[in-house]
């Protein structure tokens, strides 16, 4: 698949996500600023990376992905609600996300906690009403999700970040499976959940993601020292700051290219005997070398 291909089918993907959620939470209420600082954060023009690999392997699965959106954009619910409770003093204390200032810079922190708050049950209303979803996939979708984002996944991986400052390169290792790569692996098996596709195919979206959040996540790491703020569109030192240890102190930025290449490598090799892969093998490439 050659690089025009990819752009137009992320493209079509990440409009369609963008166009879903901005559907989202426009009734008028009495705690319509609640509604405000939610679509604050929800549309401020993330990368939507983990919506569309869903719709991807909902389309590898052989379903219409479209009827898989609700699916993935739950996921870009919770997501978001990680990245602004992420953000808020007592976690990394950071002013710009997403190139705009922060959810608590703008609206204060106590809507901030709410608006996470909310967003999080929100999500799972979307899964649970997914209109050409039978009962039994939206059922799978949910556990996938709060499986991945819960106490064993995201949230486990945020608790050793902040209040256990891992050091090693297994402490990282097992931060960044839980904190990242668990919600990866949910965006990609969300789809083939979505799409009923068999056992092999959702192992090898969870080898893939596995491998692909690992690089994610470091390729973060060396982001936030080597960054441009302005197309990083997030605040460069901010790990440092907080004291905090990561790949690029263990490995050095060479050491952390090289665990990125063979991250990437390997999630390739993962679906290897994935027919009509070379979506995700692109992507795969492309964010080993993302700028933002
Ligand atoms: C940020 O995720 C949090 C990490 C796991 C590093 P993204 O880099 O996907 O953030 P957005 O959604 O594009 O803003
Ligand atoms: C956070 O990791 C991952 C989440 C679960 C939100 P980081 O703290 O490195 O993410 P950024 O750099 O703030 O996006
Ligand atoms: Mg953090
Ligand atoms: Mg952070
Ligand atoms: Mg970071």
């Amino acid at each position: 698949m050659d690089k025009q291909a990819f752009d137009a089918r992320y493209e079509t993907y990440n409009r369609a996500v963008e166009a879903y959620l901005d559907g989202l939470f426009c009734k008028e209420t009495a705690w319509k600023d609640l509604y405000e600082s939610m679509r604050y954060s929800l549309l401020a023009g993330g990368k939507r990376i983990r919506p569309v690999l869903t719709l991807e392997f909902a389309r590898l699965g052989g379903m219409d992905w479209r009827k898989a959106l609700p699916v993935a954009c739950a996921l870009e619910l919770v997501h978001t609600y990680s990245l602004i409770h992420d953000d808020l003093p007592c976690m990394d204390d950071d002013d710009l996300r997403r190139g705009k200032p922060t959810n608590h810079k703008v609206f204060g922190e106590t809507m901030a906690v709410l608006a996470g708050d909310a967003l999080q049950p929100e999500a799972y209303r979307l899964i649970l009403t997914a209109p050409d979803l039978s009962a039994e996939r939206r059922a799978a979708c949910a556990l996938i999700l709060a499986t991945a984002s819960g106490a064993d996944g995201m949230v486990g991986g945020q608790v050793l970040d902040t209040l256990h400052e891992p050091k090693t390169e297994p402490e990282l290792r097992q931060v960044h499976q839980l904190k990242t790569s668990a919600m990866i692996s949910a965006a990609c098996r969300m789809g083939c959940a979505a799409a009923g596709t068999g056992e092999e195919l959702q192992q090898a979206a969870a080898e893939y993601a596995r491998q692909l959040g690992l690089a994610f996540q470091i390729r973060d790491d060396m982001l936030d020292v080597v960054g441009d703020e302005q197309v990083f569109g997030k605040p460069i030192g901010s790990d440092a700051e907080e004291g905090k240890i990561t790949f690029v102190n263990i490995l050095g930025l060479a050491g952390c290219d090289a665990a990125v290449l063979d991250c990437t490598e390997r999630a390739k090799a993962a679906i290897e005997n994935v027919e009509g892969r070379e979506f995700l093998c692109r992507m795969a490439d492309q964010l080993a070398e993302r700028k933002r």
